[in-house]
Order: structure tokens, then sequence, then C-alpha cells
């Protein structure tokens, strides 16, 4: 099996789903969905109710669809959509949700004020971050394995949403209320071997953009210290990494 999200978020998936605690009759809205596991996971807890997955990427709505479809499930829809901006339907969600999707906006504060316009009044919002890189034991052994980048990385950034004080005036900003941060401490799966690791990890930007600035000659060696990087984490159960995240909760007044 190749790894994928689902593999590597597993511990924090099922943390999430006891936060979100989905009741039958609830709508619920999953932002930066990717193939939609969590929005398959709210719709079958919402059994009399719906689940919406939005993510800004084709390819990973036309997967969580293919995905829904076979599984049989009538209540769940996916959209490609970038939630920073796009209109949902006002006040129609009891439950705005997401697993590391909302850690990628260009303007924060209006990105979750246009999430929350989604909520109905008293709605919540249950959502998982990074904390910061050097809180990430997978963040330190990978860039430590590749050699320090000239400048920093231009692109999105997974720690934006680090710092419970910043985050908590983006919130406020946004119009919630009542928000709270939970310290999660969980393993995150790589792969199944080493191999499974390294091509997981290869996938990863910051890896790629790293290993094409080098010579070739270069870019093997960095490739052989990730290697003994991941070897150094292979457990009987496969390549594990210790990392932590904030479980943020909050309402729409
Ligand atoms: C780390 S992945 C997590 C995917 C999924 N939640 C999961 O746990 O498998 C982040 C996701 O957020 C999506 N994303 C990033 N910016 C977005 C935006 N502005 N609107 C909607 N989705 C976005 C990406 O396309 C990506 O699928």
């Amino acid at each position: 099996m190749t790894t994928n999200y689902d593999a590597e978020l597993r511990r924090y998936n099922e943390v999430l789903r006891r936060a979100c605690g989905v009741q039958p009759q609830e709508h619920v809205l999953d932002i930066g969905c990717g193939s939609g596991q969590t929005t398959r996971q709210a719709a079958r807890a919402a059994s009399a109710g719906s689940a919406l997955g939005v993510d800004i990427s084709p390819p990973a709505i036309e997967r969580a669809r293919e995905l829904a479809r076979a599984e049989g499930l009538r209540n769940v829809s996916f959209e490609h959509a970038d939630a920073q901006v796009h209109r949902f339907p006002q006040q129609r969600f009891d439950l705005v949700t997401s697993r590391f999707g909302t850690m990628f906006f260009d303007d924060p504060a209006a990105a979750f004020a246009n999430i929350r316009r989604a909520l109905r009044p008293a709605g919540r919002l249950v959502i998982l971050v990074w904390q910061s890189g050097e809180h990430n034991e997978w963040n330190v052994a990978v860039r430590q394995s590749l050699p320090e980048p000239q400048e920093p990385a231009a692109g999105p950034d997974p720690f934006s949403l680090a710092d419970p004080p910043a985050v908590k005036r983006i919130l406020d900003a946004a119009g919630f209320a009542d928000i709270t941060f939970t310290d999660v401490h969980e393993p995150v799966y790589y792969g199944r071997d080493v191999a499974a690791a390294l091509d997981w990890v290869h996938g990863f930007t910051c890896t790629r953009e790293a290993l094409n600035r080098l010579p070739p000659a270069a870019a093997d060696h960095a490739l052989g210290r990730l290697r003994e990087t991941l070897s150094a984490h292979l457990t009987d159960d496969g390549v594990w990494f210790n990392s932590r995240a904030w479980l943020i909760t909050a309402h729409h007044p």
C-alpha cells in the first residue's frame, strides 16, 4: 500500500472524529477535504443530515467523489472551491471541520469570516492544524537530512496557524467566539518500510525543491541521509514520527 494522508494521519483522524461528535441530523462542511475521508466519516455519522467537502484541488475532489460513490453514500457531496472566497450557503452548517486543510489561506481572517458565515448561529468549528515546525519531529528530521535552503520557502506554510495568540486574533477578527486550543501529541505514519516512507517524503514540496537545487551527486547524498533518517524511525509497524498539532474549537456566536 502506498502512503497517503489517510494512512499518515490515522491517529489524528480518531482525535478529530471524537472532537467533532457529529450527530445524525447535522449538516457538516469539511474544508480542504482532500480525498474526503473525513467528509465520508461525517456523512456516515450524519445519517439524517449531510456532509459537503470542498477542496481547491480538482484531482482531490475527483478522487473524493469516486471513493464516496464506491461506498454508496447518498448524503455526501464534494465541490471544487477555494474556501477563502467560495459563496457557501449562509448559516447552513452545524459544524465546520478540517483535518489540516486551513493553513494555506492568503488572508486567514477574511477566509475564516467567509467560513463562519456558512455556520448557523451557535454552530461549531473543529479543526486540526500543525504546531510549529520545531515541535514536529517529522519536519525537523526531514529538514536536517536536506541542505539548508538559501531563502525561506515561498510556498504554502503548513505551520501558519501554529501560534495560538495569533490564531485567536484571526478567529476573533473573523467573528468566532469561545476559541479553545488543545495540545494533541500523536505520531504520524510514513509508510510500511523505508522505501515507502522515502516515496512519501519525496512528494513533499520542501523535499522536491531541496533536491532539485542540488547537483546529481549531492542530491544522491542527501537522499542517502534521508533514507538513514527514515530507517532510524522504522518500527515493527512501519515508519513513524512524533508530531504535535492544535485541535482548535470555536463557535459562531
Ligand atoms: C494537508 S492536505 C489535507 C487534506 C485532507 N483534509 C486530509 O486530511 O486528507 C490540505 C488540503 O487543503 C487543500 N486546500 C488548500 N488551500 C485551500 C483552499 N483555499 N480552499 C480549499 N482547499 C484548500 C489542499 O488542496 C489539500 O487537499
